[in-house]
């Protein structure tokens, strides 16, 4: 029987849900209270929503101890952790893992953490955009929202830990060469996105191996947007014996298809406009696969390579202060163990069909033209891209 009256209104009712959910994570209920008072986390503070309504709190911590204290707190009531690692600059698609992982845990970590030896020595790492006011605002919103929506768990922590914190030793280099306590995943991490950016996927091991260790998750989530990324991850897991479980959730893309990214701040209106080829060559490759039956990687790749070099001569046409100068880096055919490139798609097995479209600074800019945050008119923006060719039955 509910213990909300009837009569209520569907705000007072949500008031008070949060009220109620609020109250199992007060002291004396150790069950559904996985902090412990040693931890001593920081609490994020709160804020009221349009003056009523609570927002759900959770936990910032900084240290590997405040986070191990949280993670053994919640496994000794039998609790279970996804963790979401982020770099920050949050958006829908980041969101969209919490909530896969609110369905499936108690406890949700997040980690924002912008991690310094996945960036070369030439890329933005100063220029990463941090966006810590409005991510935290934005996860307790989304905490709000799980808990009205009566998901089984909350994000309770957010691990934000330094870089001294996470490299305790040396700083970390971001040298091919360079000295440290690596995760090395070859040759998966050196073909395609590993090409272009040599240490990406050695840092993106090294840190996951890391907050792994310290979170110890039961589950933990990645997006298929990065999809090199999570086959990285999978083989990390399984050649490393991790006892935990790699979740892969799609790809959260924009009214016009454009996967989302926190890079894409950068594009500004017209090459934001122009970036829509991306998801449009996939596109067309998919559905030679899909619906025209082609199985060979000319027969697949070729009509979509047609469409990028008609689309990127178009804007060549165009007066400089209106054209978007792009590259393809590749269109990629591979499969979905190895990420090696493959000649004809084996359909029991199926294959990642994936993308890398530089867009090049702007040459010339328009008085008032919107450039992308930060001046981006000024970056070359890399987009990369992908999707699943599903094994099929034939
Ligand atoms: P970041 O780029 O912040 O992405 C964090 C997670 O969000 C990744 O798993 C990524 O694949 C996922 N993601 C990004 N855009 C998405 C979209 N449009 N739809 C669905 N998921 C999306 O990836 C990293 O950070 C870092 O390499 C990290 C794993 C945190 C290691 O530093």
């Amino acid at each position: 029987m509910s213990i909300i009256p009837a009569g209520f209104s569907a705000k007072l009712m949500y008031v008070v849900r949060v009220a109620l959910k609020r109250r199992l994570y007060q002291p004396n209920h150790p069950v559904t209270r996985p902090f412990s008072s040693t931890s001593s986390p920081v609490m994020a503070s709160s804020h009221g929503h349009n003056g009523i309504v609570p927002q759900e709190d959770f936990k910032i911590l900084r240290t590997v101890q405040e986070e191990r204290q949280f993670s053994k707190d919640v496994k000794d009531v039998s609790q279970s952790i996804g963790l979401v690692p982020t770099m920050g600059a949050l958006h829908a698609g980041h969101l969209s893992l919490v909530r896969q992982a609110a369905k499936e845990n108690e406890n949700i970590v997040v980690s924002i953490y912008v991690n310094p030896t996945q960036f070369g020595v030439n890329e933005d790492l100063d220029a990463y955009p941090r966006t810590w006011d409005s991510d935290l605002a934005q996860l307790r919103n989304l905490n709000d929202d799980l808990v009205a929506s009566g998901y089984l768990g909350r994000i309770t922590a957010v691990f934000a830990p330094t870089t001294k914190t996470m490299y305790p030793t040396l700083p970390p280099s971001s040298e091919i060469e360079g000295e440290g306590s690596f995760v090395v995943i070859t040759p998966l991490g050196k073909l395609l996105e590993g090409k272009s950016r040599p240490v990406f996927f050695r840092g993106v091991a090294t840190v996951c191996m890391k907050l792994f260790n310290i979170v110890k998750p039961t589950r933990v989530y990645f997006g298929q947007k990065d999809v090199q990324q999570t086959v990285v991850i999978k083989r990390l897991v399984e050649d490393f014996h991790l006892d935990l479980t790699v979740r892969i959730l799609p790809t959260e893309r924009e009214h016009d298809g454009l996967a989302m990214s926190s890079r894409n701040v950068y594009l500004g209106t017209r090459r934001r406009a122009a970036a829509v080829l991306v998801p449009k060559m996939l596109q067309i490759a998919e559905t030679q696969y899909l619906q025209n039956g082609k199985r060979t990687r000319e027969d697949i790749i070729r009509p979509a390579q047609a469409y990028a070099m008609k689309q990127i001569a178009g804007e060549l046409q165009l007066p400089p202060d209106m054209q978007t100068i792009m590259e393809v880096e590749y269109i990629s055919l591979a499969d979905p163990a190895t990420m090696e490139e493959v000649d004809v798609v084996d359909v029991n097995r199926g294959a990642i069909l994936s993308a890398a479209l530089r867009m090049l600074p702007l040459e010339v800019v328009k008085e008032g033209e919107d450039t992308g945050e930060n001046d981006g008119s000024k970056r070359l923006v890399r987009l990369i891209d992908n999707v699943i060719l599903p094994p099929l039955q034939e």
